[in-house]
C-alpha cells in the first residue's frame, strides 16, 4: 500500500526481523534518529554511486596518499603530476605524519574518468604506500 501526502510517499517493507534488529542497532550507533532518514540516505548513496559510475558524469573526488618523502624523486614526481592536472585539482593538504611519512589529501573535480585517471596515476607512483579515492557528486537532492 502506498499513501501519498504532498510529495512524500510512505511504503511498507518486508524484512527479516533479525536483519531489521541489526539495521536498527547500526543506525542508532551512527546517530540516525529514525529509520526513514537512514533509508533515504541509503537510497541517495546508491543513486550517487550509479551516477558517478558514468565516466562522463561530473564528480568530486577525495584522494588520500600516504608516502615516505625520503624515497628519491617521489615528491618531485608527485608535484609534477599535480601541476600537469592543475585544472582538476581544487585543493591539496599536506600533513607530516612523523619524521618519514606524509599524508597528502587532494580534492579533485571533473569527469569521473578524469578524476579516476589522476588518482590512478598518483597512487601508482612507486613508494606511494596507500592511495584511496572516494567519489561523490553535488546533486543528491537532499530533501527537507
Ligand atoms: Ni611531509
Amino acid at each position: 500500500m502506498r499513501t501519498v501526502m504532498q510529495n512524500i510517499v510512505r511504503f511498507g517493507v518486508s524484512i527479516d526481523d533479525k536483519l531489521l534488529d541489526k539495521f536498527d542497532a547500526l543506525i542508532a550507533k551512527k546517530g540516525y534518529v529514525n529509520r526513514s532518514e537512514a533509508i533515504r540516505d541509503l537510497i541517495r548513496s546508491m543513486l550517487v554511486d550509479e551516477d558517478i559510475s558514468d565516466p562522463e558524469a561530473e564528480s568530486i573526488g577525495t584522494l588520500s596518499l600516504v608516502y615516505n618523502h625520503h624515497a628519491s624523486e617521489l615528491a618531485d614526481k608527485l608535484n609534477d603530476l599535480q601541476h600537469h592536472s592543475y585544472k582538476n585539482i581544487v585543493s591539496t593538504t599536506h600533513i607530516h605524519l612523523d619524521e618519514h611519512n606524509c599524508l597528502e589529501v587532494l580534492i579533485l573535480k571533473g569527469k569521473t574518468r578524469e578524476v579516476k585517471a589522476i588518482a590512478d596515476k598518483l597512487s601508482s607512483i612507486k613508494n606511494v604506500k596507500n592511495g584511496q579515492l572516494t567519489l561523490t557528486r553535488a546533486e543528491t537532492e537532499k530533501e527537507e
